[in-house]
């Protein structure tokens, strides 16, 4: 069973992209990548993607990414994928294109309208099917990019005749499928509204202490629909999380004292990983290493694909049998 899965470096990563995404990477052994190439949509600074490149890696290897059993790798050191997304997007129905949530959402958030925004999920189903996994690991957001893949594959398959693609199933984690940011709306960077695991602990304390809550009385019976709530359980066991929940009900629980044991949780799980990371990044080779060896681990995997799509095209030369 191969798996697939990428993310782009468009900021620093929070605890939506670990629980959402970087958290199943580490445990699904399989194939991953940093999304350089789809951060240029909306990243406009090549200093800026560089630095978000390299502290994803660090931040990937210190929350326990193993590159031995699994290959990380980065998107632009494969260019042949950008070669691939040109001979899908030649099948890619534009009606299809015109349905995307993500590229109406990012529009409506300002990002200008290019033609690179548009095209975003083709060059995704190039990230995919060159690799012709089975799943792809990714947060609720990307469901309809992962079936768009599916529609690109087929199309593909049926107009040159042969099943050059498989068909890729989206892995999405249903317990976590969105998690709130400090506002109550979904975690995202361009929300302002995140809760990054590595910050500092002062910082990262004023903004569990920020989290939005009601304004009842400590007494009141607590409902525990809100986001502090959902935020403290993705770090809490079922039995604890029952009980927590009956405390609330039954009032006298303070949002201070659940913002407190959150901070704790969040401290206690990620403050090894922080002391890692800071290892990691002490050692000025770590993040080009892995990369370099990831991308030459993926290519071997992935040429034989990109001769399959050409061959099928009829594009380049023939592919000596
Ligand atoms: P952001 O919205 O912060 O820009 P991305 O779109 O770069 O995040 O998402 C990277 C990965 O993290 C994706 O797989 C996405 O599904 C997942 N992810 C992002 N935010 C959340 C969230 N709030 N809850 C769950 N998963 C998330
Ligand atoms: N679009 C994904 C995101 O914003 C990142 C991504 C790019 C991706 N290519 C991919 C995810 C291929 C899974 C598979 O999170």
């Amino acid at each position: 069973m191969r798996s697939l899965s990428g993310i782009q470096p468009s900021g620093e990563a929070h605890l939506g992209n670990y629980f959402g995404a970087i958290r199943q990477h580490v445990e699904i052994e399989g194939i991953y990548f940093v999304a350089d190439y789809h951060s240029m949509t909306t990243v406009r600074s090549a200093e800026a993607r560089r630095a978000h490149v390299e502290e994803l890696v660090l931040d990937y290897l210190a929350c326990g990414f193993d590159t031995e059993t699994s290959i990380l790798y980065r998107q632009s050191d494969l260019p042949e994928t950008a070669e691939l997304a040109w001979m899908l997007t030649t099948v890619t129905p534009m009606g299809l294109l015109q349905r995307a949530t993500s590229y109406k959402d990012k529009v409506a958030a300002g990002f200008p309208a290019d033609h690179g925004l548009f095209a975003y999920p083709v060059l995704q189903a190039a990230d995919i099917l060159q690799f012709n996994p089975d799943i792809v690991p990714v947060g609720q957001d990307q469901k309809q990019h992962v079936e768009m893949t599916r529609d690109i594959a087929t199309k593909f398959n049926q107009t040159y005749g042969r099943e050059v693609f498989q068909l890729p199933e989206p892995q999405i984690h249903e317990d976590v499928a969105i998690v709130p940011g400090v506002d109550g709306q979904k975690m995202s960077k361009s929300y302002g509204n995140t809760l990054r695991m590595f910050w500092p602990e002062k910082k990262l304390k004023k903004a569990v202490m920020g989290i939005v809550t009601d304004s009842s009385p400590v007494e009141a019976p607590k409902d525990t629909g809100q986001t502090v709530f959902q935020l403290w359980s993705l770090f809490a066991t079922k039995t604890e999380r029952e009980d927590m929940f009956a405390r609330a009900k039954a009032g006298g629980l303070g949002y201070g004292d659940i913002k407190k044991d959150l901070l704790q949780r969040l401290l206690d799980v990620f403050g090894p990983m922080r002391t890692r990371r800071e290892e990691l990044a002490s050692r000025p080779d770590t993040v080009q290493d892995v990369l370099r060896t990831g991308a030459a681990r993926a290519r071997v995997l992935a040429e034989p694909i990109w001769a399959a799509a050409r061959e099928a095209a009829g594009v380049g030369a023939p592919t000596r049998r």
